[in-house]
Order: structure tokens, then C-alpha cells, then sequence
């Protein structure tokens, strides 16, 4: 982090503004808005800092600035097109350690100005750190676009109500949860549409039950996706950000992760072969524990949480205890891998069926059906395969496929690692150690790997395609 992000209260505090041209205008504007005593100096005055001069009583001074100008400021921004004159307003500044902006001149400044999003109370301030200015002003119509008008509104409204929630509920996390039902549902529709009285009385009527409610938390079983973190849904994202607890798999990338809550507990839980962090069932009880004591927990899996993820044993344990949760789909690894790989699963040249298999038992043992794998015009995904990949290539062979019929490996799928190798049932357990495959890797079996050469279009180490 280049700049440290934080909101500076100016109401009535004297800044200095050099320069009374088009560029300094903006920013008096802006400075306007947060209710600062501004004095502007400059040679000449332009006529749009003119025209602000009784709206924000503006103290003009039509002189050349000297470093004195600067004394007993708390911000100076200079926006003249004079580079000696703004090096002499930022070493000013500088002497007196007052915060100075020089307008597009990023080595002079002490402090940047965000792109600003206005829903007063409520500001959403983003920054490049100077990087790319248009990036930021992308990204402001970006959230302009999503942050409702009215959600000023919003923000007083619950203003008003800080205090007596606060002394209704008493417990922090309880508050939170209370905060967010009303911030989201129905309360702050009313808001949007101008019912004020009807929103007051609904949350009133809330907080008496809130007050009753006895303290249960729940849990949400979401699919993260096999790694993207773009690949997430709405639903887990939103999710994920309201959670108080996250517990979380191997398979769960870092990107997913910073994409919760940022003051939510984080618990690890990882799972790799033979080596299980904790086992299941000490998951399946962490979870309702949690729940129980009124914490909202996201549990985050890797890909589907119904495919090959054990999600359905965590939830009944739930079930089992009366706890409430809901269960978010992913994007399972198969759809995935396939897809940035540029293997289409199905094509009707190639394969009718796909069939997702898993290529490790708890035993150890692989054990399936392999004649049906080994039936043409199909599609096998096999996860966990990679420790059983000979016994795998030659069963299927064994069984009627032929030595070169293709498979691709697919390594980290959807992310910046991922790596892809194709070739035939007979040398890819060669191919793969030469290669030094590393789990977790997904394999597919069939004639649609031979369409990867000409599909691919997602290349590592640079984002997918927008
Ligand atoms: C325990 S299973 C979990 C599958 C997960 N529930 C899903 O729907 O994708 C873990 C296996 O999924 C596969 N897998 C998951 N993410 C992957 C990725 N990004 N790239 C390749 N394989 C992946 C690997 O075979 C890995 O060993």
C-alpha cells in the first residue's frame, strides 16, 4: 500500500488553494463540500473560482504565494501550471508538515485525492496510488452504477437509530446481524422509496423481536469455485462478506479468501491426501459448535460442495441439530478445468455422456466400472487421480479403449498456474512425471481432448479474457 486511505475532517479548518484556474475550481468544489475555510491565492483569478467565491465564501487573494501563505494551514493543494511555483508551495508545505496536493504531479504530493463516490453520509473513495487515475475514475462508475442514490438516505436513517439499537442489543455480533437484516430487507426498501415512517415502524417492530430472539447462529456451505476467484457466485460472495466465521479447505485460493469479510475469523481445516488437517467428522461438529454459540459461518469448499466434497455429511449434521443453513452451488472443478482448458466436455463429433469419477477410495484402492469408462463417444473426468494415473491408463486400456486415445492433465485449473498436457493413455503417466505434475489435477479421458489444441484460449499467468 502505497498511501494509507483515511477520511480527514475539514469542517471550518483553513486550506490553502494556489492557483484559481479551471483545475483548481474542482478541487475548491470539492473542498467546499467538506465544509473547509478555503483561502485562494493567485496571480489571476480565472472565472470559475470567481463563481464560487459567495456559494463557499471564499477568501481571494490576487497576489504571487509565498512561503508564508502557508502557515497555519492543515491542507494546501496547488493547481497552478507553474512547475516552480508548485515546487515552492509543496517545500513550503513540506517545512511545516501540512498534507499538500500538486495537481498532476505525483512527486510533489504528500496526500492524493480519491475518485469519489457521494451518497453523504456514505463515501466510497478509490485510488490507484497514482498508478492509473483512469482506472479508478473506471471503477468509481463501476460502484456509481451499483450504490443506489438513495443510499444516503439509508445511512442517516440508520444514523438516527445507532444508538437506541445499541442499547436494545447488547451483544456486538447480534447488532451486526441485526443491522445487516434491516440494511438489506425489506427496511431499507421502504427507505428507497421515501416510506420513512412505515421503514421506522418496521424496524421497531424488528428490534422487539431481535430483542426476544435467543442467539443461534447459522451456516452457509458454499462452492468457492476450482480457484478463479471471479468464477464465485453472487450468492457465496455475498455470503462470504456478511459470515462472522470463515473455515476453509486447501483447495479455497487466497484471491477467494480475500474476498470475505475482512475482520471475520478464518479457520483452516485443509484437507490434502492421507493428510487431513482435521478429520471430517471434528469439521462436521466445528461447524454446528459454531453455529450454535450465534456465529454466522461461511463454510468455503473447494469447487461444488455436493461433488466429490463431502458437503452432504456436513450438513446433516446440522440437520441432526436443528441448525439453519443454506448450501450454495460452485463451479465444480470438471466445468472449470475444462472450460480454460478449452475442452469442451460434450461435442457432437465426439462424446454423447460425461462422467465425473473419482480416482482414490479412502482405502487407497481404485474400483470402478471400467468397461463402462472404456465405452467410446464419452467423457471421463476423473478427480484425485493423479497418485492412481498408471493403474488408471492402463485398466482403461485393459478394457477395450485404445493405447492412443487422448487425456489431458489438467494442473490448478482456472488459475494463474495452471498448466495443461495432453497426450495418449500409453506415455501420459510418463509424460505427466517428466512434467512434474503436482496435485490438485483433474484428468480427462476422451476425444475432446484432441479439440484442446485448437480451443485453448486462457493463458496463465495473465487474467482470462474480459
Ligand atoms: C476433494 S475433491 C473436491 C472437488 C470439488 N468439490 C469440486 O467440485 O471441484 C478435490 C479434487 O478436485 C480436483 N480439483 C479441484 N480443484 C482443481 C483445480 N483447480 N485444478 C485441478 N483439479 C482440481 C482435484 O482432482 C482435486 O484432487
Amino acid at each position: 500500500m502505497d498511501y494509507f486511505p483515511l477520511f480527514v475532517k475539514l469542517k471550518n479548518q483553513p486550506c490553502l488553494v494556489v492557483g484559481a484556474g479551471e483545475v483548481a475550481a474542482r478541487k475548491i468544489e470539492v473542498l467546499g463540500k467538506a465544509g473547509a475555510r478555503i483561502t485562494v491565492i493567485a496571480e489571476q483569478l480565472g472565472p470559475s473560482v470567481a463563481a464560487l467565491q459567495s456559494a463557499l465564501n471564499l477568501t481571494l487573494i490576487q497576489k504571487r504565494f509565498s512561503a508564508d501563505d502557508v502557515l497555519g494551514m492543515r491542507l494546501v493543494i496547488s493547481a497552478t501550471n507553474n512547475r516552480a511555483t508548485n515546487e515552492l508551495v509543496a517545500a513550503a508545505a513540506e517545512n511545516h508538515r501540512i498534507p499538500v496536493n500538486v495537481v498532476d504531479n505525483p512527486d510533489l504530493c504528500s496526500f492524493i485525492f480519491p475518485a469519489i463516490v457521494d451518497r453523504s453520509p456514505l463515501i466510497a473513495a478509490i485510488s490507484s496510488g497514482g498508478a492509473s487515475p483512469v482506472l479508478a475514475r473506471i471503477l468509481r462508475a463501476k460502484i456509481e452504477s451499483l450504490i443506489p442514490a438513495a443510499y444516503g438516505r439509508l445511512a442517516q436513517f440508520a444514523e438516527e437509530f445507532r444508538l437506541l439499537v445499541k442499547q436494545r442489543i447488547k451483544q456486538p455480533s447480534q447488532r451486526r446481524i441485526f443491522w445487516e437484516n434491516m440494511l438489506h430487507g425489506h427496511v431499507a426498501e421502504l427507505v428507497f422509496t421515501g416510506k420513512i415512517q412505515e421503514a421506522e415502524l418496521e424496524l421497531k417492530s424488528q428490534l422487539l423481536l431481535a430483542e426476544q430472539a435467543t442467539t443461534k447462529g447459522e451456516v452457509y456451505l458454499i462452492g468457492a469455485g476450482p480457484g478463479d476467484p471471479d468464477l464465485l457466485t453472487f450468492r457465496a460472495l455475498r455470503l462470504m462478506q456478511q459470515a462472522d466465521v470463515i473455515v476453509y479447505d486447501r483447495l479455497v485460493s487466497d484471491g477467494i479468501l480475500e474476498m470475505a469479510r475482512r475482520d471475520a475469523e478464518k479457520i483452516y481445516v485443509g484437507k490434502q491426501r492421507s493428510n487431513h488437517s482435521l478429520p471430517q467428522e471434528s469439521i462436521n461438529e466445528l461447524l454446528a459448535n459454531l453455529a450454535l454459540s450465534g456465529k454466522r459461518v461461511a463454510r468455503l469448499k473447494g469447487g461444488d460442495p455436493f461433488i466429490f466434497g463431502r458437503g452432504g455429511e456436513e450438513i446433516e449434521t446440522l440437520m441432526q441439530q436443528g441448525i439453519p443453513f443454506q448450501v450454495v452451488p460452485g463451479i465444480t472443478a470438471a466445468s472449470g478445468c475444462a472450460t480454460y482448458a478449452g475442452i469442451p466436455l460434450t461435442h457432437r463429433d465426439h462424446a454423447q455422456s460425461c462422467t465425473f469419477v473419482t480416482g482414490h477410495l479412502k482405502d487407497g484402492s481404485i474400483n470402478l466400472n471400467w468397461k463402462q469408462l472404456a465405452a467410446p463417444n464419452q467423457t471421463i473426468v476423473i478427480y484425485m487421480g493423479l497418485v492412481g494415473l498408471y493403474t488408471i491408463c492402463q485398466a482403461l486400456i485393459e478394457h477395450g479403449c485404445p493405447p492412443d486415445h487422448p487425456i489431458a492433465i489438467i494442473q490448478q485449473g482456472t488459475t494463474q498456474n495452471q498448466r495443461v498436457i495432453t497426450g495418449t493413455l500409453t506415455d501420459m503417466p510418463r509424460l505427466a512425471e517428466q512434467a512434474d505434475i503436482k496435485p490438485p489435477t483433474l484428468i480427462i479421458v476422451g476425444t475432446v481432448v484432441s479439440l484442446h489444441e485448437k480451443l485453448h484460449w486462457f493463458q496463465s499467468g495473465q487474467p482470462p479474457h474480459s
